[in-house]
């Protein structure tokens, strides 16, 4: 079970593009729990302002360090309530950040509960960031408008590592980016569609022989399209590995 919980300007935002499709139905089988909490409940401005001008000049609003650190307080106390760790790492969506990949997925996935901070306009106040965040992470070298749509990406790549999320588990587990390489081709009905066959060996019955096909496609693709990949994964499993030498001999 993870529970993540979401500081934004935009709740609705991520609200219903978290509850869709498989996420929602693991919020509601509760194998993860997703609250977005509006920054601007906890502004003390009368006018409900959250942003103000940047020290030093310069274009653009900044969001202000007070909205922000109450909101991050109500959701660690609430948090501290329930459980004995009062530790909870805080993500905080940005470009400068380090960049989003599947082993951080995996690991993050083991976490009880993880706190999003989204930023806006042209960032936040670096005192509070300095005070409560304890990772910050970009999810490609991109700009984009707010800080929502990463998290929601972060989210979906994590949710659904979560123990139950995913019916069948063999999915997560033969995939692109299992073991580092990407996944091989997959094809359904009809046999034959616009003159184009299914691969012979794929309708043979025989297992071993399917296997052994699939990951010479997923060996060969990776070298093809992420040689990055590949040779990080030639550097895991030894240049001798049983399928590299045959997939070397094919090539
Ligand atoms: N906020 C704006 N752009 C971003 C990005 N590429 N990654 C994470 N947060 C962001």
């Amino acid at each position: 079970m993870t529970n993540f919980h979401i500081l934004t300007l935009f709740p609705e935002m991520v609200m219903q593009g978290l509850h869709t499709s498989i996420l929602g139905r693991a919020v509601e089988r509760k194998y993860i729990s997703i609250e977005a909490v509006n920054i601007r409940d906890y502004t003390l401005d009368k006018h409900g302002k959250v942003d103000d001008y940047t020290y030093g000049g310069g274009a653009g609003m900044l969001m202000q360090a007070q909205p922000v650190y109450d909101a991050w307080k109500a959701v660690t106390d609430r948090i501290a309530a329930r459980q004995a760790k009062r530790f909870c790492r805080v993500i905080y969506m940005t470009p400068q950040g380090r960049t989003f990949h599947q082993e951080l997925a995996q690991e993050l996935a083991q976490e009880e509960d993880l706190i999003f901070l989204c930023g806006h306009y042209e960032g936040i106040d670096e005192r509070v960031l300095e005070e409560i965040v304890t990772d910050e992470i970009s999810i490609g070298d991109y700009v984009l408008t707010g800080g929502e749509l990463p998290a929601m990406v972060m989210i979906d790549a994590i949710a659904r590592l979560v123990p139950g999320v995913l019916h069948n588990t063999d999915s997560a587990v033969t995939e692109s980016f299992y073991d580092g390489l990407l996944e091989y081709p997959q094809y359904s009905r009809p046999e034959i569609w616009h003159d184009r066959r299914v691969p012979a060996i794929l309708l043979s019955g025989d297992h071993a022989k399917v296997d052994a096909w699939r990951m010479e496609q997923s060996l060969a693709r990776t070298r093809e399209r992420r040689p990055d990949l590949y040779e990080a994964y030639c550097k895991r499993n030894g240049p001798d590995s049983k399928s590299m030498k045959k997939l070397d001999k094919k090539l």
